[in-house]
């Protein structure tokens, strides 16, 4: 079977209407969106999803970035799709990722108190399954 990753565009994203270009990156790499939706989190569902950042002194400010917007939810899929996404999106830093990723390519710093770069990918098989339970159920 071949594996599964959840992307988010996050709201930044959206809202700079970069999601276009973002998926078209994915697909461009030969990977296939098996679902895709546009919603605005919940902060049970972020709290959730982020639950291994919590006490961290930017999970507040992440979780209300996260619900600042509309976020794009994909289940993305291919062979190695989980460190393949993790290589087009690039470091977390928008400053310091490579030139060639999302985030380096699109992304920057906005002098806020949480990283706000554009896209969520899984992080394990493991993330990715349950990740993909909370967004999609
Ligand atoms: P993601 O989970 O969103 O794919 O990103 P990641 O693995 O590269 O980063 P992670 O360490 O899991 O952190 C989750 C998200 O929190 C924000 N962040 N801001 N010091 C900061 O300002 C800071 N640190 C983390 C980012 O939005 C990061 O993607
Ligand atoms: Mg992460």
């Amino acid at each position: 079977m071949t594996q599964r990753t959840l992307v988010l565009v996050k709201p930044d994203g959206v809202q700079r209407g970069l999601t276009g270009q973002i998926l078209a990156r994915i697909e461009a790499k030969g990977y296939s969106l098996a679902e895709l939706k546009h919603v605005t989190a919940t902060r049970e569902v972020l709290e959730q999803h982020y639950a291994e950042h919590q006490g961290k002194p930017f999970f507040e400010p992440l979780v209300e970035f996260m619900m600042s917007g509309p976020v794009v939810a994909a289940v993305v899929e291919g062979d190695r799709v989980i460190e393949g996404f993790r290589s087009l999106a690039g470091a977390t830093e928008p400053t310091t990722a490579a030139p060639g990723t999302i985030r380096g390519d699109l992304g920057r710093d906005w002098g806020e108190k949480v990283q706000k770069n554009l896209v969520h990918g899984s992080d394990s098989p493991e993330s990715a399954e349950r990740e993909i339970g909370i967004w999609f159920g």
